[in-house]
Order: C-alpha cells, then sequence, then structure tokens
C-alpha cells in the first residue's frame, strides 16, 4: 500500500496544477498511465482564452460563453472562472511559459501579448505560443513538478478503480479513500491511499472512430466516478472539432480553429465558401455550428472532405503564426501556403462529465475532479473555444484552496488488495481489438454529429450485449491495460447513449433530427446519470 496525502490521477494541466497547490500542504502522488506529457493538454493548439486586451471584459468573454452553451451554462460559474482567468495565467507566465507576443511595440514601448482570435469570440483573447500553446504549459508545468520534493510522479501506472467506503462495506458516511492502479511495466495492481483524490483524467475522444484526441483519452475518470456511484452529467455534448486534417497517413492531427481565426476560409469542394448562409460568423461561427454544417456538404455531396484554405495570407506569416501545422501539413506532402487543407470533424471534447461544483468537488467526499473530465456548468451544451485550458488551470486552482479550508481526517480503515481474474487467455488480443473497434464505429455512425432516436436505441442495444462480453472477461483474466480501457471506454458509450437518449430536443452539440428545435422547458436541465 502507498500512502499519501493527495493521490492525483492524471497529468495534464488540471492534475499538474492542482499538484503543484498541493504540494505546499503535504505529499503528492501523480499516477499517470503513459509518459507523463502524454496529455491532451500536450496538443493543444490555439490557446487559453482570458481577458487581457482594453478592448476586451469579462462581461464579454461570459456572454460569448453562454452564447456557445446554449441556454445551459450555470452563469455563476462562467463568471467565477472567467474572473479568475488572469490570475491564474499570470501564475503560468510566472512559471516561465513565454506567450507570444505581437512584433510591434505599443505607444509606450512595451511589448504586447498576440492575442487570438476563434470561433464564437466577439474578441481576439486568446493567448497563444504560436500554434503549440499545450506542448509550452505542460513542460513548463513538468518543470515545476520536477523541482518539487513532496510531489512523486508514477507513469505508466493506469487507475482502474476509485476505492470508497460505500464499496467496501461497513457503513458510515461515503468517503474516496484512493485507487487501485495497474502498474503496467510490473503487469501488478497497486492501492494507493489518500484522504483527497483528484481526478484530472481528461476526456474520452477514443470512444469514437475519428477523434482529434490521443491514445490516452478512454474516459477513465467518468467510467470510474460512475462506476464508485459518483453523478455524472450532460454527456450528450460531445464536440465535434471542424477541422480535423483529412489525409489517409495522418492519425487525430487537429487544423486549429485559430487558422480560420486569421482568415482562413472553409469551402466545398466545388470551391462555394458554403457557410456564408449559415451564420454571420461565417467560417468563424460557433463549433456544432460549423461541424453539423461540414457534415451536411460531405453527406449531401458524397465527398469525404471539405477544404480549409488560407493561401490568401502571406507564407512567411503563415509558417510564423503555425509553425507546427505547416510543418506537419508539409511532412505529408501538403504545403499550406500553396495548397487548401483536406479537413473533416472529428471527436474532440467531452462538456459534460463527473458533476462538481466550480471548486472540483464531486459528491463523494474526499473525491474531487477537475479539467476535461469534470462538468462545473461553465460549457453548458457546447464549449467554446480555448475555454478548456482555462476550466482547468483556474478550477485546479480553487480545487486545492478548497481542500486546504477544509481538510479531511486521514484514513484510517483497512482496505482490501485487489483481487483479480487468474487466467490468461491467448484470445485476448484480438476479442478486446475487435471490441474496441465495434464500440468506435458504433459511437461514430450511431451516435455522432446528427443523431436520431432510432439509432440512439440501436447503439445502446449492441452496447449492452457488449458490456456483458467485457464483464465476463474482466472477472475471468488477469487485467491488461487494454481490458481496462476498453471497459472504460464501453462504460463512456452507454452514458453518452443514455444521456442523449434523455434530451427531447436538439440544443448545442445534441442535434437529433426527431427534435431538431430547442425545446424551451429543456433549457438550464442538465441530463444526470447515477449508478
Ligand atoms: P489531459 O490533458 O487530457 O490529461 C489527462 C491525464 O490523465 C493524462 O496524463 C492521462 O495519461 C491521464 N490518465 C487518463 N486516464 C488515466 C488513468 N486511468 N490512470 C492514470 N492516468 C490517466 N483546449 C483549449 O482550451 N485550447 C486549445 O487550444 C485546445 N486545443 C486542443 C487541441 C487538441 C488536439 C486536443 C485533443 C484538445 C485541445 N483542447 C484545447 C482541449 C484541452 O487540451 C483539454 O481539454 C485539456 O488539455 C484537458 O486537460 P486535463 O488536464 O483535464 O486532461
Ligand atoms: C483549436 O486550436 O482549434 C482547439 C481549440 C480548442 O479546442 O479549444
Amino acid at each position: 500500500m502507498k500512502h499519501f496525502d493527495y493521490l492525483v490521477l492524471g497529468s495534464g494541466i488540471a492534475g499538474l496544477s492542482f499538484a503543484l497547490k498541493a504540494a505546499a500542504c503535504g505529499r503528492v502522488a501523480i499516477v499517470t498511465k503513459k509518459d507523463r506529457a502524454e496529455s491532451n493538454t500536450n496538443y493543444a493548439q490555439g490557446g487559453i482564452a482570458a481577458v487581457f486586451s482594453k478592448e476586451d471584459s469579462f462581461a464579454l468573454h461570459v456572454r460569448d460563453t453562454l452564447v456557445a452553451g446554449a441556454g445551459l451554462c450555470n452563469e455563476p460559474v462562467v463568471r467565477q472562472i472567467i474572473e479568475d482567468g488572469p490570475a491564474r495565467i499570470a501564475e503560468l507566465i510566472a512559471l516561465g511559459t513565454q506567450f507570444s507576443e505581437r512584433e510591434a511595440r505599443s505607444e509606450n514601448g512595451v511589448r504586447e501579448l498576440d492575442l487570438g482570435r476563434e470561433g464564437g469570440h466577439s474578441k481576439r483573447r486568446i493567448l497563444h505560443v504560436k500554434d503549440v500553446t499545450g506542448r509550452e504549459i505542460e513542460r513548463r508545468l513538468l518543470q515545476a513538478v520536477a523541482a518539487q520534493p513532496n510531489i512523486t510522479i508514477f507513469e505508466n501506472h493506469l487507475a482502474i478503480d476509485l476505492i470508497t467506503r460505500q464499496k467496501l462495506g461497513g457503513g458510515g458516511e461515503n468517503r474516496c479513500l484512493g485507487a487501485y492502479v495497474f502498474d503496467k511495466p510490473n503487469g501488478v495492481v497497486e492501492t494507493f491511499v489518500a484522504p483527497v483524490t483528484l481526478l484530472a483524467t481528461g476526456g474520452c475522444g477514443k470512444v469514437y472512430l475519428y477523434t482529434t484526441n490521443p491514445d490516452i483519452a478512454t474516459g477513465d475518470g467518468v467510467a470510474m466516478a460512475y462506476r464508485a456511484g459518483a453523478t455524472v452529467a450532460n454527456m450528450e455534448f460531445i464536440q465535434f472539432h471542424p477541422t480535423c486534417l483529412y489525409h489517409p497517413k495522418a492519425k487525430s492531427f487537429l487544423i486549429s480553429e485559430a487558422v480560420r481565426g486569421e482568415g482562413g476560409v472553409l469551402r466545398n469542394l466545388r470551391g462555394v465558401e458554403f457557410m456564408e448562409g449559415v451564420h454571420p460568423l461565417k467560417s468563424l461561427a460557433p463549433r456544432d455550428i460549423v461541424a453539423r454544417a461540414i457534415d451536411s456538404e460531405i453527406k449531401k455531396s458524397g465527398a469525404t472532405h471539405v477544404w480549409l484554405d488560407i493561401t490568401h495570407k502571406p507564407a512567411p506569416f503563415i509558417m510564423e503564426r503555425f509553425p507546427n501545422i505547416y510543418q506537419t501539413c508539409l511532412g505529408y506532402g501538403l504545403d499550406i501556403t500553396k495548397e487548401p487543407i483536406p479537413v473533416v470533424p472529428a471527436a474532440h471534447y467531452q462538456c459534460g462529465g463527473v458533476r462538481t461544483t466550480v471548486d472540483g468537488q464531486t459528491d463523494i467526499p474526499g473525491l474531487y475532479a477537475v479539467g476535461e473530465v469534470a462538468c462545473t456548468g461553465l460549457h453548458g451544451a457546447n464549449r467554446l473555444a480555448s475555454n478548456s485550458l482555462l476550466e482547468a488551470v483556474v478550477c485546479a486552482h480553487r480545487a486545492a484552496q478548497h481542500i486546504a479550508g477544509n481538510p479531511l481526517p486521514p484514513v484510517e480503515v483497512s482496505i482490501p488488495a485487489w483481487q483479480s481474474g487468474e487466467a490468461c487467455n491467448a484470445d485476448e488480443m484480438v476479442v478486446v481489438a475487435h471490441n474496441w473497434n465495434e464500440i468506435r464505429r458504433l459511437m461514430w455512425d450511431y451516435v455522432g454529429i446528427v443523431r436520431t432516436t432510432k439509432r440512439l436505441e440501436r447503439a445502446q442495444k449492441r452496447l449492452v450485449n457488449l458490456q456483458q462480453e467485457i464483464h465476463e472477461y474482466y472477472w475471468n483474466f488477469i487485467v491488461t491495460a487494454d481490458l481496462l480501457e476498453l471497459r472504460n471506454i464501453a462504460t463512456v458509450a452507454e452514458l453518452i447513449v443514455q444521456c442523449a437518449l434523455q434530451r427531447p430536443e436538439s440544443r448545442g452539440l445534441h442535434f437529433t433530427l426527431d427534435f431538431p428545435d430547442a425545446n424551451p422547458d429543456w433549457a438550464q436541465r442538465n441530463t444526470v446519470v447515477r449508478r
């Protein structure tokens, strides 16, 4: 057994930011399932939204967030996160993050931040490090963590399940006591015990066949919290990013919305700017609208993709502003300064998740959740671009403060070691791989950008069968990382479908042909699932 004061599951912006603050009060374990930098954070391109310009205001950022959220945001939470933003970003700068600055100096000779623009933002307010913002933030946070003697990182350790008093039996108020964790290199399950556990496990893009997310995004945190009895909300709101590179050799490569923010234009294969008649912001409309318009273009024409064209901008500007996108595309034989980029929508962000307060509290004492895994009410039915890094860094700070002001007693109950099946199965790899693919494809085909009740019900039936099969495997055989992740994507898929079936309307990212309009009775109503 490993005892700590704080157990942090995940090493993206949420987990690392929290760990740095918590380390001032006690010993912290960060458990992370691959290499420490491997996270959605590491791939974030566009940047982090916050009010830094004289032309901008908190009120405008709040308004844009509420408009994108389509009536479902929690307004006090939106206000709080946006108002806390500049202070938290100042801390990232103090850690060494060098956000891009404008070439020209201000009247008094000061270098100003180069604020980018993205879909749904009425002002320029995206702080970015060229087009590799997440990589730079992750690097700086990891550097700071490495200098903290109170923090230990366990790489290649995959959290399997939360340990709660309720699960152990014995009565008393429920409480989270830690987690069982699979030490992948050694093939053993360890017990991590702590009075506070923070879920910072990120999102679930891998539930879908096409995604911008890296392989770590298998919804483990939502699945673990659900199994532990926490409330999960609004999982129907999966954000599809409109512009993922379409190329046979490219796996999950995003073309940042900032490309459209700098003037990139969407065209169909006949060269028509199809966003013209769809929304006043055209190619820079909120993501749900752009993704649906692309989906419709592709379905109407039978084309495999649409074009994103930035060739009208000077080549040196494109190469300087988007070096990662330029170089990556060039590696696939595509010079984006000369040719339009083939793009398709792909699953990108989970707006729902484990229901929390703005301080990261779940409804299980001792269990906090921050970042993409959590549902605070900031995003409502559709996240405004670049609001997620902001939410993660603000809520991580608030959670650390909340815990410092409300300390929990040490864990004194005895916790049994993990019980696992004994058998090895030679067929396992093929069955696990088959079920993975089946779930991801059925989610893409039946629970994608445009839904119907019939397709959702079909998906639900298939998922019940798959769940049974996975359950058998799970208890009979020795656990492997693939099997553990498969169990989680199956659970999360089921929760997305359950939430989607609960909502008899179209709102934000949830669009169903059976209820094509928003229903005012459902404004401000969250879909909730609990075990
Ligand atoms: P993550 O950064 O995903 O970290 C999750 C961590 O948990 C990882 O370390 C992972 O290994 C670990 N983990 C997961 N499961 C387990 C487990 N069972 N056991 C142990 N460890 C586990 N948002 C913006 O605001 N601006 C952007 O410009 C932007 N661009 C993006 C570009 C791309 C390509 C992608 C994919 C996302 C982008 N987003 C952006 C979204 C944003 O990056 C994420 O929402 C945010 O980084 C999530 O941070 P997080 O700390 O919650 O999770
Ligand atoms: C992007 O750069 O387009 C991603 C921004 C985001 O997801 O917030």
